[in-house]
């Protein structure tokens, strides 16, 4: 099996004051740390210097991208575009989208952060592979490669940290990260049977 999930916290998002979390950046951070913490153990219990954790992962991953198509802007088009490249550089079928999610709307604040935060792990993860697995980055790479672009995750950074408060729209922008979180979370079990090896 070329993933080994443990089974992280299954409770579920813990909410904190509202009116006590210093800036919405921080609010969301903490709000989502234990979905982060389920979809981080799912992720990386793929071991990626090997073809099938590899494929296992990217494939978990077009899923969620998939998905999300209709709503993405080009930054994150380029990662959907990334993956579908990397698939077919290995041979493998791209994943159906998901059905029966709810997307968040193009443009939400929500959303964005949790998508362009994950290019912090994958920035991460990049230069392990870099030096664990240099041929699949280089047969294969496309998606990492277009991930590392930190600029936009540092604009959304100022945005969140300097938002106004306030608890209806706070909570709106919470439901969306809540829900793109739960979206790769689902992908990654919706495609275990299609990469199944065992
Ligand atoms: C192998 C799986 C993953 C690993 C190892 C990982 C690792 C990390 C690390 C180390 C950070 C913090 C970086 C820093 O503070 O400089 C981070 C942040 C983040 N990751 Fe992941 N991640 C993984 C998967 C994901 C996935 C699948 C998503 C969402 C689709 C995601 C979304 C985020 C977000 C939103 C942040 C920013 C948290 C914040 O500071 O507010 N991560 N990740």
């Amino acid at each position: 099996m070329p993933c080994r999930p443990t089974d992280p916290d299954s409770g579920r998002i813990d909410l904190p004051d509202i009116d006590t979390a210093p800036s919405l950046r921080d609010l969301l951070r903490s709000a989502t740390r234990s979905a982060h913490d389920r979809v981080d153990a799912l992720f990386g219990s793929c071991d990626l210097a090997t073809p099938e954790g590899y494929t296992r992962f990217l494939t978990a991953q077009a899923a969620a991208w998939r998905t999300l198509a209709p709503v993405l802007d080009d930054g994150s088009r380029a990662r959907l575009n990334g993956v579908e490249a990397d698939l077919a550089a290995l041979g493998v079928p791209m994943p159906p989208a998901l059905d029966d999610v709810a997307k968040p709307e193009a443009g939400s604040l929500g959303m964005s952060y949790v998508l362009e935060g994950s290019r912090l792990g994958s920035t991460i993860l990049l230069r392990d592979l870099a030096e664990r697995a240099p041929e699949l980055i280089e047969r294969a790479g496309a998606y990492f490669t277009a991930s590392t672009d930190l600029s936009g995750w540092k604009r959304l950074s100022t945005i969140l940290q300097s938002q106004p408060r306030n608890d209806v729209s706070d909570a709106a922008v919470l439901a969306d990260a809540t829900a793109t979180f739960d979206l790769f979370e689902r992908a990654f079990h919706a495609t275990a049977r299609s990469v199944a090896h065992d």
